[in-house]
C-alpha cells in the first residue's frame, strides 16, 4: 500500500481550512458525492481481491464479564501514567501510533499517545465524555485535518509509512482506513448506489462487477436478504439499524484495511445494536477494527483489546478481559465500575 503522494502539504500541526470543509463535516460528513469522494478516496481503485482466509474460526461473542466484581485494588503508591501505556502486542500490529498528540488551537486534546493495533483484531476505545476518543479516532485517518485549528504531532505508522508525513495522499489513506460514524449517514441515493458509489468513483465501470461487489458487501453486513428485492429504493427508507449496516457496507466496498467506528450502535435499538456487534465480530476476519463505545458490556463483548482514555491520556491499554476483570490502574477500575464518567 503506497500512501505517499507527490504534492507537498504541511500536515504537521497544520490547520486545513478548505472551502466547504468545516468541523461539522468531520463529525457529521455531508451526504454529497464530493464529501463521499473525500471519504471514499480518490486513489487508483484496488481491484477486488479475494477475501483473505479467516485467521481464526468465526469468533463467538464473549459474555460480558461482571465489570465490578473481583477487581483488586492497585497498591496506593502505584503512580498513574501520564501518557503512553503498554504498546506491545503479538502478532505484529496492523498499525501503531507513536507519541501522537492532537491540538485544537492551543488546547491539547490527545497527549503523546503510543498504541499498537493488532492485525484483524478489534480494539475498543473507552473513557468519559470529552476524554478524546473521537479526536484520537479521527486522527487515525487524518479526518481531523478537516477541522479548522486542529493539528497533530507525532507519528502514525501504517504499512511502513508515517501517515503524518506531509506527502501522504490523504484521500487514498481514507480509502484504506474507512470510517463509520455515530449516526447512520446514507447518501440520498438508492441502496445499490450507496454501496456502488465508492468503487465506481475508483474506476469500476462494469455493471456485472458492481453488481457482484454490491451483493458481496451487503451479504458481509447481513443486509442482503433484507434488501435484495428493493436495491433501487432510497437508502434513507431503511430503518436506523439497517442504515448503519448500509454505511458499513459502503465503507467496506472500497476495500479498506482498517475500519474506524465511532459509537456505531449508540443511536440504535437493542436488536440493531446486537446485529452491529455480531457484524463487528464477523468483520474482524478481514479488517482491523477500532471502535469507540460508551457501553462497557459492548466493549467487553466485541473487542480483543481495550484502551482507557482520560483527559487526553491513554491511561491503560490491555487485553479486554484483563481491563474488565483486573485493571492495573485505579482510574480504569473507577471508570468501568461506574464510579465516574
Ligand atoms: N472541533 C473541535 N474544536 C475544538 N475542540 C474540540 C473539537 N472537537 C473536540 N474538541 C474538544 O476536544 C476534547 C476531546 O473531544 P472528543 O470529542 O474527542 O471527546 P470524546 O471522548 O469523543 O467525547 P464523547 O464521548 O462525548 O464523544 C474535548 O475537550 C472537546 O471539547
Ligand atoms: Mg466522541
Amino acid at each position: 500500500m503506497t500512501l505517499i503522494a507527490t504534492e507537498k502539504t504541511d500536515a504537521r500541526r497544520t490547520a486545513v481550512q478548505s472551502a466547504g470543509e468545516n468541523p461539522a463535516s468531520a463529525t457529521s460528513p455531508a451526504d454529497s458525492p464530493s464529501a463521499a469522494a473525500l471519504n471514499a478516496g480518490t486513489g487508483t481503485v484496488v481491484p477486488p481481491a479475494p477475501s483473505a482466509p479467516p485467521s481464526q474460526p468465526a469468533p463467538a461473542l464473549k459474555q460480558a464479564p461482571a465489570v465490578t466484581a473481583q477487581i483488586p485494588k492497585p497498591a496506593p503508591s502505584e503512580p498513574e501514567p501520564s501518557g503512553a501505556a503498554r504498546t506491545q502486542a503479538a502478532p505484529p500490529p496492523a498499525f501503531y501510533t507513536k507519541d501522537l498528540s492532537v491540538f485544537y488551537g492551543e488546547k491539547q486534546a490527545i497527549k503523546q499517545v503510543s498504541m499498537a493495533f493488532p492485525d484483524r483484531q478489534v480494539v475498543a476505545l473507552i473513557g468519559p465524555s470529552g476524554c478524546g476518543k473521537s479526536t484520537f479516532l479521527r486522527s487515525l485517518n487524518r479526518m481531523n485535518d478537516l477541522i479548522p485549528g486542529a493539528s497533530i504531532e507525532g507519528e502514525i505508522w501504517i504499512g511502513g509509512h508515517n501517515i503524518c508525513d506531509p506527502k501522504t495522499d490523504v484521500v487514498r489513506l481514507r480509502q484504506k482506513i474507512g470510517m463509520v460514524w455515530q449516526r447512520p449517514n446514507p447518501f440520498h441515493k438508492s441502496i445499490y448506489e450507496n454501496v456502488a458509489f465508492g468503487p465506481r468513483y475508483h474506476g469500476v465501470k462494469s455493471k456485472a462487477a458492481l453488481d457482484e461487489l454490491v451483493e458481496e458487501c451487503l451479504r458481509k453486513t447481513a443486509l442482503w436478504d433484507e434488501v435484495k428485492d428493493r436495491l433501487h429504493q432510497s437508502g434513507l427508507a431503511l430503518s436506523g439499524g439497517q442504515q448503519q449496516r448500509l454505511c458499513i457496507a459502503r465503507s467496506i466496498a472500497v476495500k479498506p484495511d482498517i475500519l474506524l467506528m465511532d459509537e456505531p450502535a449508540s443511536a440504535l435499538d437493542p436488536v440493531s445494536t446486537a446485529k452491529v456487534e455480531e457484524l463487528t465480530a464477523e468483520l474482524k476476519r478481514d479488517y482491523t477494527i477500532v471502535i469507540v463505545t460508551h457501553n462497557m458490556h459492548q466493549a467487553a463483548r466485541v473487542s480483543d483489546k481495550t484502551a482507557f482514555f482520560f483527559l487526553g491520556d491513554l491511561v491503560e491499554y490491555d487485553e479486554t478481559n484483563k481491563i474488565f476483570t483486573n485493571p492495573s490502574r485505579k482510574s480504569t477500575d473507577d471508570y468501568i465500575s461506574g464510579r465516574f464518567g
